[in-house]
């Protein structure tokens, strides 16, 4: 009998962590079937127990379950630490273990874009909410200091800041501060809602200082190319959307349930098509 996988959030009707997954099991030839489950908040915890009593062996997690799986789980490894948040769980020897393949999933897909060490490169995060979070704690963990926040709220930038475990010359900037500096930049990374679908037309700042060298980072993929991105196009720099991020966190969740690596290229791919 196979291996069942899934995903536990709401909603996930049209996530394409199914179709990425389950294609990475036929390439790879293994006996494995990944599963969308539909899981409302207030059956969180009953859902884990019987996901944990019928032998599934890994699954991920996504809104609204990343924060609220963490003391149901026997154990968080240092990714979920880093992050604050699990978005992998692996079952195994009876015990389910939190991971989060989010942040090393972005610096991944980043590299593919920026082909210089990263801690050489100075870095803007838009954003100061969880997904900011895990992905500028996992950069500065991988050594990456010189990297400045900006937030509508700057005084959740500043919190972040204050809460990064590792070495650091951040500061915190308003949203028009950050705009009028944006040419000190090397890479501008963008981590808010803003400019998801079906908010296609917004960005949270404008590119028009940005250095003819910058590489522009958006999180979202739905649109792949989102307003700030088609900006960034339009003046010349490098893009680098959030498909990459997506597709590498999977990745990564992939090769820890099974230790093989899927085709990256292959899961792009797929993404690709399904969004047009
Ligand atoms: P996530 O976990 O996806 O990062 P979140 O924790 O709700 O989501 O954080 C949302 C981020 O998007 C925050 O940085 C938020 O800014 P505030 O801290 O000022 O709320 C940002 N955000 C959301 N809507 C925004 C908007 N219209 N303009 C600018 N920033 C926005």
């Amino acid at each position: 009998m196979g291996n069942l996988y899934g995903l536990i959030g709401c909603p996930v009707e049209h996530s394409m962590s199914p179709n990425i997954h389950n294609d990475a099991f036929k390439e790879r030839k293994l006996d494995g079937y990944y599963h969308a489950f539909h899981v409302e908040q207030d059956q969180l915890t009953e859902s884990v127990k019987a996901l944990k009593t019928l032998g599934v062996k890994g699954f991920n997690v996504t809104i609204p379950h990343k924060l609220s799986i963490i003391p149901l789980l026997d154990e968080l490894h240092e990714t979920a630490q880093i992050a604050g948040a699990v978005n992998t769980v692996i079952h195994k020897n009876g015990r389910l273990i939190g991971y989060n393949t989010d942040g090393n999933g972005y610096v991944r897909s980043l590299k593919d874009v920026v082909r210089k060490p990263l801690g050489e490169q100075k870095i803007l995060l838009i954003g100061a909410g969880g997904a900011a979070r895990g992905i500028y704690f996992t950069l500065t963990h991988q050594g990456c200091q010189h990297i400045d926040l900006c937030n509508r709220t700057v005084s959740k930038a500043e919190e972040l800041v204050q809460q990064c475990p590792f070495p650091n010359t951040s500061t915190s900037l308003s949203l028009t501060q950050a705009e009028q500096q944006l040419g000190s930049y090397d890479i501008i990374i963008q981590t808010t809602a803003v400019g998801l679908h079906p908010n296609i037309d917004q960005k949270p700042i404008s590119l028009k200082h940005a250095k003819s060298t910058a590489v522009v980072s958006d999180i979202i993929y739905n649109p792949i190319k989102t307003a700030l991105l088609q900006e960034a196009e339009l003046l010349g720099l490098t893009v680098h959307t959030g498909v990459g991020m997506f597709v590498h966190q999977a990745a990564l969740a992939f090769e820890l349930w099974t230790e093989q690596k899927p085709s990256v290229e292959k899961m792009t791919a797929i993404v690709m098509d399904k969004l047009g």
